[in-house]
């Protein structure tokens, strides 16, 4: 049976009601939830309520699933939790980098190809989660300035992301995002199938050879210019929804939310299939 996503905007995001756990993990799902990845970006399918083990088994049929090395749940290494509070996720110190527009693995040399979130507990207040598509965003720009951006280069660190977090770092904390090592990418993945999109976001130190003021300039404006509505989506979570996204072309973020919120939300991310080129 098809399943049927209806696009929320133009240029960006679909959706789908009334598509259980159950109904995701039928073995013809896979084919079709990843041409609609394709063709949307994100993916909402409201109160899907799919269960752990279904979640990992649909993982499963997407793709290869990230093992990642801390944070998983007791029965499914793969399903990480992603939550403010220490007491439920022990990267939270970290979450709150989630605040700002991102990639998930920009420091990788392969970004995970995509992330699957379903909300176990939503927050009363902020916690609706964003997406800005940057396919759509570099398409958009003038001629001139697509073919000035695809001969730069950008490096990307978890520091840049965490100094917007930590504004005044220890020299402790320093250390440690030191330790996570940087990653130079170009400013413009071109895939194999020659699509393009923009890569910069909160993990976007520097244009390599630009001068200081002039790249955090340039970083500021194309992240604004990519984050306009026409390019973004918005999601106020209800409990049980799964959203699915393109890491690869999407940035997101979610809106503040407070450490005591109970949300939770349950993740699992998809191994990357295409290097940075
Ligand atoms: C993530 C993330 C956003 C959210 O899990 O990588 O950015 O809304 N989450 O929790
Ligand atoms: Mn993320």
């Amino acid at each position: 049976m098809a399943i049927d996503f209806t696009p929320i905007s133009p240029e960006i995001g679909g959706q789908a009601t009334g598509l259980t756990g159950s109904r995701l993990i039928e073995p013809e799902a896979a084919a079709q939830v990843r041409a609609a990845l394709d063709r949307y970006g994100v993916l909402i399918i409201r109160e899907a309520n799919i269960s752990d083990a279904d979640l990992v088994t649909l993982s499963r049929q997407l793709g290869n699933v990230v093992v990642p090395p801390r944070g998983g749940t007791d029965d499914h290494p793969e399903v990480q939790k992603i939550s403010l509070d220490p007491a439920k996720s022990e990267l939270a110190t970290y979450q709150q980098g989630t605040f700002y527009w991102h990639m998930d693995g920009a420091n990788d040399t392969i970004p995970q190809f995509a992330t699957l979130l379903v909300a176990r507990q939503v927050s009363d207040e902020g916690g609706d989660t964003e997406f800005a598509n940057m396919y759509a965003a570099y398409a958009a720009l003038p001629e001139k300035e697509r073919e000035e951006y695809a001969r730069m280069r950008v490096v990307h660190s978890l520091a840049a992301t965490q100094i917007l977090v930590y504004p005044n770092p220890t020299e402790k904390q320093r250390e440690a995002w030191k330790r996570v090592p940087s990653r130079e990418h170009p400013m413009v993945w071109t895939r194999g199938n020659g699509r393009r999109s923009l890569l910069v976001g909160a993990t976007a130190d520097h244009v390599v050879g630009m001068p200081a003021d002039e790249s955090r300039a340039l970083l500021d404006r194309l992240l604004e210019w990519s984050t306009q509505p026409r390019f973004t989506l918005r999601h106020h979570w209800t409990p049980g929804d799964l959203v699915i996204w393109d890491n690869t072309g999407m940035l997101h973020r979610a809106l503040p939310y407070q450490p005591t919120s109970p949300r939770l939300m349950h993740r699992t991310t998809l191994v990357g299939e295409e290097a940075v080129a």
